[in-house]
């Protein structure tokens, strides 16, 4: 077997840069998201006919076609459109953060269409308005659908993170890559970035279980 650990020891630190640089763009990203989507999301569950086929519209675009395209088009299609060139950095936001938008207003959307009418029709029937109705009565209910599939997401969006390697920006994926075409290795700096992203996972996912519980203890 062909393996030589020692070769990438100078290059940890230089690995090690790449969890902040992903952490970075991601939690951003997720933070836009999340607030994008819900804004979405309540566009859908509303009243008004044409913004709630632009919401669906825009949802089926952003998952209909795939991640790694929406990045390429973002980072070099709009600056050949504006003449204005876009920074890796932003253009990962953006993809990120307009990509995971459409994901978080189905999950909010369905985790309120979830809750039971009769919640809402008995709501209605003691005359209690719209926003104390949401925020009192649907909501809470709805998190119990909403909490567990959002932290999915997150999960998906930092594991998909990787593809931002194709623009060159350094994160996690692409330092391995540098480091391979300097030490000519593959599978030692694969493996362990590989490491590093099944960590953040998992404690992506304790924290997932850990809401879980409290959700569950709540009931
Ligand atoms: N690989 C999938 C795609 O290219 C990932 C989509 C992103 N998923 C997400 N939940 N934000 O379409």
């Amino acid at each position: 077997m062909n393996l030589d650990f020692s070769q990438i020891v100078p290059y940890i630190p230089f690995m090690l840069e790449g969890i902040w640089v992903t952490l970075q763009f991601v939690i951003i990203a997720i933070i836009f998201g999340f607030i994008l989507g819900s804004v979405i999301a309540l566009i859908k569950i509303g009243k008004t006919g044409w913004l709630r086929w632009m919401a669906d519209f825009y949802t089926s675009i952003f998952r209909g076609t795939p991640l790694i395209l929406q990045l390429l088009l973002i980072y070099y299609a709009i600056p050949q459109l504006t003449g204005y060139d876009i920074s890796p950095f932003l253009s990962a936001i953006l993809t990120f953060g307009l990509n995971s938008s459409a994901y978080v207003s189905e999950i909010i959307r369905a985790g309120i269409q979830a809750v039971d009418k009769g919640q809402r029709e008995a709501a209605e029937a003691l005359g209690i308005p719209y926003r104390p109705m949401m925020l009192k009565i649907i909501l809470p209910q709805a998190m119990k659908n909403i909490l567990p599939a959002l932290m999915n997401e997150f999960i998906t969006l930092t594991k998909e993170s990787a593809i931002v390697s194709v623009i060159s920006y350094l994160d996690l994926m692409r330092r391995a890559q540098v480091v391979s075409s300097q030490i000519y290795r593959n599978f030692e700096p694969l493996l362990f970035v590989g490491i590093i992203y099944y960590i953040m996972v998992m404690l992506l996912t304790l924290l997932g279980k850990y809401v879980e519980k409290r959700m569950r203890q709540s009931d």
